[in-house]
């Protein structure tokens, strides 16, 4: 059998171009038969030399520094866009024009009205699209929304969502993009709160409306021109700038649903260094996982009976989410290479096979609208409405 050859081209040859080439390399592994091989095709850097570095690290073929050269060639199939956030945008829309399957990092844009310009141009043009909420493709996470399709909570009633990471304690972690407005739109609610919002409305649905407070710890930090990565130790200068996006936010929503949901997303916790997790708490049961803990799964059914309710851990395995293209074995752990990989092999199936996949530019959307209105709630210190979704 001749399995189909996807020609890749990646814009951004940063941490996420390391993590992107991995999971393309681990996809057509796991998958048994493959159904396409991802070639690492073309590789676009804005700083060539830094193209030619990653390309060599991570075997990509050839290097540009011109994304439009990229999003134009023939031979390109997936445009996979890996810069920083206020590069999305464009990028994408000319993605779209040229007819290519689109795989874009998240969050999907600066604003929602960006956003919605970019789904816009996906459904002029009839492309398929994929925004990289990796966390969704967590068995654990997978198992946790089958677990609510089936009843198993009841009625939800809470959700207490969790992103935390420490690296802005450290007042000597210089302004790269992550620390500026015009490149990142926001701080921690995009980069790390985009993610815990996917992951709220895959498992139970749609916020209504939204109240935050957010704080920036240090109004100052090391100027660092043209840094990337998230630590970002290169171009120090010993000058400093303003740093204009917030550190931490903390928020509560109102669910479409009737349920409650709370969310603490900062980069301001010392000794959690990447700890994205949730409670959910329903009629009939709850449910809770940390990803520092990816395999298991806590569960509790109002069931049981009273004299042993209580959370159970469940490891994920053979009979679980993807048990049969992981590892069978729970003690084999999992990476987030692994769920990369998932997530890659899932979108550019789905896309040749003309078969659904989520989560989508729409998606996307939808989260850059709820970000959005947690930034209104901020500045006018009232609860706001989630724009609705007229797609
Ligand atoms: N899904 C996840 O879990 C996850 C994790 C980290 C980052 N991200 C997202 O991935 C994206 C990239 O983050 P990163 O950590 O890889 O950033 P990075 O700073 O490590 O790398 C970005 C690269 O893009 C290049 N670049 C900038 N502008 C460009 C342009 N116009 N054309 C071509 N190249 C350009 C830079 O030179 C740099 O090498 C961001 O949107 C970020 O939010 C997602």
């Amino acid at each position: 059998m001749n399995t189909r050859q996807v020609n890749i081209g990646i814009i951004g040859g940063g941490s996420m171009c390391k993590l992107h080439s991995a999971a393309y390399a681990l996809a057509p592994l796991y998958f048994s038969p493959a159904h396409f091989i991802p070639v690492r095709k073309l590789l676009c850097d804005i700083d060539l030399d830094f193209a030619r570095h990653s390309a060599d690290r991570y075997q990509w073929q050839e290097v540009t520094s011109d994304w439009r050269e990229l999003v134009l060639r023939d031979d390109i199939d997936v445009v996979d866009i890996c810069t920083p956030n206020a590069f999305h945008k464009d990028i994408a829309i000319a993605a779209a024009e040229a007819g290519k399957m689109i795989y874009c990092e998240k969050p999907l844009a600066l604003t929602a009205a960006d956003a919605a310009e970019m789904l816009a141009a996906a459904r002029r043009n009839g492309v398929r699209t994929a925004v990289a909420f990796n966390k969704r493709r967590f068995p654990a996470v997978v198992y946790a929304r089958k677990l609510v399709d089936e009843g198993f909570i009841g009625r939800p009633l809470a959700f207490r969502g969790v992103f935390q990471s420490s690296f802005a304690l450290d007042p000597n972690v210089p302004a790269s993009w992550r620390f500026q407005k015009k490149i990142a739109g926001t701080g921690v609610m995009g980069d790390l709160g985009s993610h815990i919002i996917d992951v709220c409305r895959y498992l139970i649905g749609e916020f209504d409306e939204v109240i935050g407070s957010s704080e920036i710890l240090f109004a100052e930090r090391p100027r660092a021109e043209g840094a990337r990565g998230i630590f970002a130790e290169q171009n120090v200068r010993s000058d400093s700038v303003p740093v204009d996006v917030e550190d931490g936010c903390w928020f509560l929503a109102r669910m479409s649903n009737g349920a409650k949901a709370t969310f603490e997303v900062t980069r301001l916790s010392s000794g959690k260094h990447d700890g994205l997790g949730f409670e959910l708490w329903g009629t009939e049961g709850s449910i809770r996982w940390d990803q520092q803990r990816a395999m298991e799964i806590a569960i509790c059914s109002e069931a049981d009976a009273a004299d042993r309710r209580g959370f159970k851990t469940v490891e994920m395995g053979g009979p679980h989410p993807y048990g049969n293209v992981l590892w069978e074995v729970p003690g084999f752990g999992i990476g987030i290479s692994d769920i990369k990989s998932l997530e890659i092999h899932d979108f550019i199936h789905a896309a040749l096979e003309g078969i659904p996949y989520q989560p989508d530019f729409h998606d996307g959307l939808q989260v850059c609208r709820i970000c959005d209105a947690v930034m209104e709630s901020i500045e006018t210190r009232r609860w706001t409405k989630v724009s609705s979704s007229a797609e």
